[in-house]
């Protein structure tokens, strides 16, 4: 959450600085704000909202040579422009942009208030740059890591200090902050997709570790103030160029790029398969696995602990990752732990990966972003070739996790059980033939939806994990309270809440699963229900009459139809959504990349 950009170069600053932001929005817009040096002093402009109206007041300071900015998504303090980034020292030699929590920053309040310190923020942040003038020395790097060694917490910073002309201070723990430089700029920024075609490598900082960037030059130095020595990463995916083309969204474009990611997918697991690395050496050792993650992610998780355990047969669970840092989990050596993570950031699977790690597991990441700070800490990792997913709600990116687990737990089966599953053929087979629903047979229903306040999502089985995730899509980007409840449970509170008129959405892709579904779905029709049935089945005769719409859905093998299905709820709230007059990209109150806890 918040996004950090750092320029030093002979460009205009403030429009290179916002360019980079507008990359890092979907880290949090509910305020920006820049700073740049000029002629010793620090300027700062700020602005309430997405980085479009930062934009429309920028002055374009002529003559600065280094800027920070930030996109913030609010943790302490209401969006604002007095909780704005970047926040400046009382005596204005400093100003500093974060992302991170400082969890004591009430203690360090208290006694810079104490100090005679005054506020001006609700922030947490603030206390890092009055404490920069208060240990403030002759060696800036070293106020740097003083300060820091006072914070507790999570942090990437980037400083500036109005003295010091063309550097930019950088530090980190536990949040991700990226450098890069070519002869004449040196860029930072909290995601290396901002470096994307200006630079041909970047450096990633560790935790604990410090920069002090210029043009040409960057000194790293660890807490004790050493300086060390960093390898370059070289950048491979990030070439590619971060736009909407002609979609009207980011959403739209990655719900549509889903049959070739899959494609992607089968590429590169059968050009080098990630799985071989879990052979039987590893397997003989392992009597449970685990899946952790948090959204979108879990409910992958749950796709895939259901096909480990129907596939290899092993024991299975999938949990939410704030839930299982704080409920003692019995791991061991013996379990094998698959983090699933889009982004590889976000804070609570990175802290349950830690605990999985104290307690011996050997660990996974199912990640996107291979250079992210899960993928650094894991034993292997399982690429999901996704591509970078820029709206809010996850889409591709979760299509590509189950696909993914769909063949890992095949692979499980072949390496324990000796049997001979072709699962790249079977995802090839539905790679090349699936297709995002047709927009106009969901159109009638989006327009309905609109007035909508509550609605539901029943399946059993997997159709109730595919329920989850449709149900969080609405609700993410529609603001509608939807609720997904297994089509077994209906009497145990559901009934209650069905009024005339209500939508139910059933998904009913498993066969054996198919009569009971609909006996559930029949009880809610008799108490006023709209059903809107997903199938690929043809529904017989006797049991349309109760069913109001039939989303009819490609046939796969059972087990693939929870990648084959879940499109065309992604694309119903997507339609939804923009009928609302929502921006689906960006819903409120939401970031993509949660850092935070
Ligand atoms: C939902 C969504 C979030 C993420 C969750 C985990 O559409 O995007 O719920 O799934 O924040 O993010 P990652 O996968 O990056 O760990």
């Amino acid at each position: 959450m918040c996004g950090i950009v750092g320029y030093i170069g002979n460009k205009t600053i403030d429009k290179e600085l916002v360019d980079g932001l507008k990359l890092l929005e979907y880290r949090g817009y509910d305020s920006a704000g820049v700073a740049v040096l000029k002629n010793d002093k620090i300027y700062t402009t700020k602005a309430e909202g997405n980085i479009s109206c930062l934009e429309k007041i920028l002055k374009n300071e002529e003559n600065a040579t280094v800027g920070i900015a930030h996109t913030r998504w609010a943790t302490h303090g209401k969006p604002s422009i007095n909780n704005a980034h970047p926040h400046i020292s009382s005596d204005k030699e400093w100003a500093v942009v974060h992302n991170g929590i400082i969890e004591n920053f009430g203690q360090l309040k208290n006694d810079l208030q104490h100090n005679n310190f005054t506020f001006s923020s609700e922030t947490d942040t603030e206390v890092i740059a009055h404490l920069l003038q208060q240990l403030n020395c002759e060696d800036k790097i070293n106020t740097v890591i003083k300060t820091c060694k006072m914070l507790e917490g999570s942090f990437a910073l980037a400083i500036i200090n109005k003295n010091i002309d063309g550097t930019i201070y950088l530090a980190k723990r536990k949040s991700p902050l990226y450098i890069s430089l070519n002869n004449a700029e040196t860029f930072v920024a909290s995601d290396p997709i901002c470096f994307a075609g200006k630079t041909q490598s970047y450096y990633s900082l560790n935790d604990d570790e410090f920069c002090e960037a210029k043009i040409g030059k960057l000194i790293f130095y660890n807490l004790n103030g050493e300086t060390i020595s960093k390898k370059p990463i070289e950048m491979t995916d990030f070439d590619i160029k971060i736009d909407k083309q002609n979609y009207a969204h980011f959403m739209l474009k990655e719900i549509q790029e889903t049959p070739s990611i899959l494609k992607r997918i089968v590429q590169t697991y059968k050009d080098n398969n990630a799985f071989d690395k879990i052979n039987n050496q590893i397997l003989k050792n392992i009597n449970k696995i685990i899946l952790v993650g948090c959204g979108t992610a879990y409910h992958a998780g749950l796709v895939g602990a259901s096909f480990i355990e129907k596939f290899a047969k092993i024991e299975a669970r999938c949990f939410v990752a704030s839930e299982f840092r704080y409920n003692d989990p019995l791991i061991d050596d013996k379990t094998l732990a698959i983090f699933v993570s889009q982004s590889g950031e976000t804070a609570d699977t990175i802290m349950a990966h830690e605990l999985a790690k104290q307690k011996g597991a050997i660990t996974i990441a199912l990640t996107n972003v291979l250079y992210s700070s899960l993928a650094k800490k894991v034993d292997f990792i399982f690429p999901i070739c996704a591509g970078p997913e820029i709206a809010v709600a996850s889409t591709k990116a979760y299509t590509a996790q189950i696909s993914i687990l769909n063949m890992f737990a095949k692979h499980l089966c072949n390496v324990r059980n000796n049997t001979n599953f072709n699962f790249i053929d079977s995802l090839s087979n539905l790679a090349n033939t699936l297709k995002i629903l047709d927009i106009n047979c969901l159109e009638d229903i989006s327009k309905e939806l609109i007035n909508e306040k509550t609605m539901f999502f029943i399946g059993r089985g997997l159709d109730y994990f595919t329920c989850e995730e449709a149900s969080l899509k609405l609700k993410e980007i529609t603001y509608i309270n939807s609720q997904a409840y297994p089509a077994g449970e209906l009497k145990h509170g559901f009934l209650a809440l069905v009024e005339n008129g209500t939508h139910v959405f059933v998904i009913a892709t498993q066969k054996a699963l198919l009569d009971k579904t609909l006996n559930g779905a029949h009880e809610a029709s008799a108490r006023g229900a709209k059903l809107v049935i997903a199938t690929q089945f043809d529904i017989p005769k006797s049991q349309l009459k109760d069913i109001y719409k039939i989303i009819s859905l490609q046939n796969f093998d059972e087990d693939l139809m929870p990648i084959a299905s879940i499109g065309a709820f992604q694309m119903l709230s997507y339609l939804t959504s923009t009928k609302k007059g929502i921006n689906p990209d960006q819903p409120r109150n939401l970031a993509k990349s949660v850092t935070v806890e």
